[in-house]
């Protein structure tokens, strides 16, 4: 092959064109990463969040470079709103290729200080809206022939951290819940794996910051103290969901894949 040839066979791989997209949590951070790098590869993208001027605001990024999204206001806790949002896309797009179950919510608590409905609050946020969406699409991918589905768990996914009880359990629960969909659903030829970051630099984190009431010079040293020597990005993270997503993968369920610049390892 020469390189225009290797060029073409790569961009095949990667290329997500007649791919549909539901991004969650996309109106910020990470979500707002993957859906902008998912549009760019050819995907149409629908974006739920239950903020509507973020979601407006990445549908603007990603029309002026020539993408396709729609924006969905929906609480993904909500099963009446994972139903609704699931139908518009549906009479949008007429299929679902790939679902990235990314929206989440952290409350800086050990379980002594946490309340419960900030227990509930997480919990309901990072871990029921995967078992609420997934239940909703997963018919449809069966009825296409297949499909992948990319839940963002976390390094905390894998080990404890401080003051994270609520966040810890969901986060461990998104990463068990990939593999059990995956064992599921490979039948079907619908892929689940789980992407856990590390610390990117996001909306969340300055807010676990504030939470903690440290001091934020110091926090975000903390952050990059890892092997790669920084924290990350939400493109670091949206280009282990290209590849999830894709033909690249097409081997590859129920795996969990830190996207953390080796701070687990
Ligand atoms: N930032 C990090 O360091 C980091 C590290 C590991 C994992 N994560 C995970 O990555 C994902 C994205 O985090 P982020 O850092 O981009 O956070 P963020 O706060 O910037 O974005 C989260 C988005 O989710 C949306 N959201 C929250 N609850 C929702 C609900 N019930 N319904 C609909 N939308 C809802 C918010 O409106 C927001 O737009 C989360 O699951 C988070 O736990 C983040």
């Amino acid at each position: 092959m020469n390189f225009q040839q290797i060029c073409n066979r790569a961009g095949e791989l990667l290329s997500l064109e007649k791919k549909v997209a539901i991004v969650t949590g996309a109106a910020s951070g990470i979500g707002r990463g993957i859906a902008i790098r998912l549009a760019e590869m050819g995907a149409a993208v629908a974006l739920l969040d239950k903020n509507a001027k973020g979601g407006n605001e990445t549908v603007t990024t990603i029309a002026q470079s020539g993408g396709q999204a729609i924006f969905i206001e929906c609480d993904v806790s909500l099963q009446a709103d994972c139903h609704e949002a699931v139908k518009r896309v549906i009479d949008a797009h007429g299929r679902i290729d790939i679902l990235c179950n990314n929206a989440g919510v952290t409350v800086r608590k050990d379980i002594l200080a946490l309340e419960e409905q900030e227990w509930d609050l997480v919990l309901d946020a990072t871990l029921k809206s995967v078992y609420l969406l997934s239940r909703e699409v997963i018919p449809h991918m069966i009825r296409q022939g297949g499909g992948a589905i990319i839940n963002t768990g976390s390094g905390w996914s894998l080990k404890g951290g401080p003051k994270a009880a609520a966040y810890c359990a969901a986060k461990a629960g998104v990463l068990n819940l990939t593999r059990a969909m995956a064992i599921d659903h490979g039948k079907n030829n619908i892929r689940v794996n789980c992407l856990c970051p590390g610390d990117v630099d996001t909306p969340m984190l300055a807010s676990e910051c504030r939470q903690l009431g440290e001091a934020p010079e110091q926090f975000m040293e903390e952050a990059a103290n890892r092997p790669l020597h920084r924290i990350g990005t939400p493109e670091d993270v949206a280009n282990a969901v290209l590849f999830l997503a894709g033909d690249m993968a097409k081997w590859i369920t129920g795996a969990c894949l830190a996207v953390d610049g080796g701070g687990l390892a």
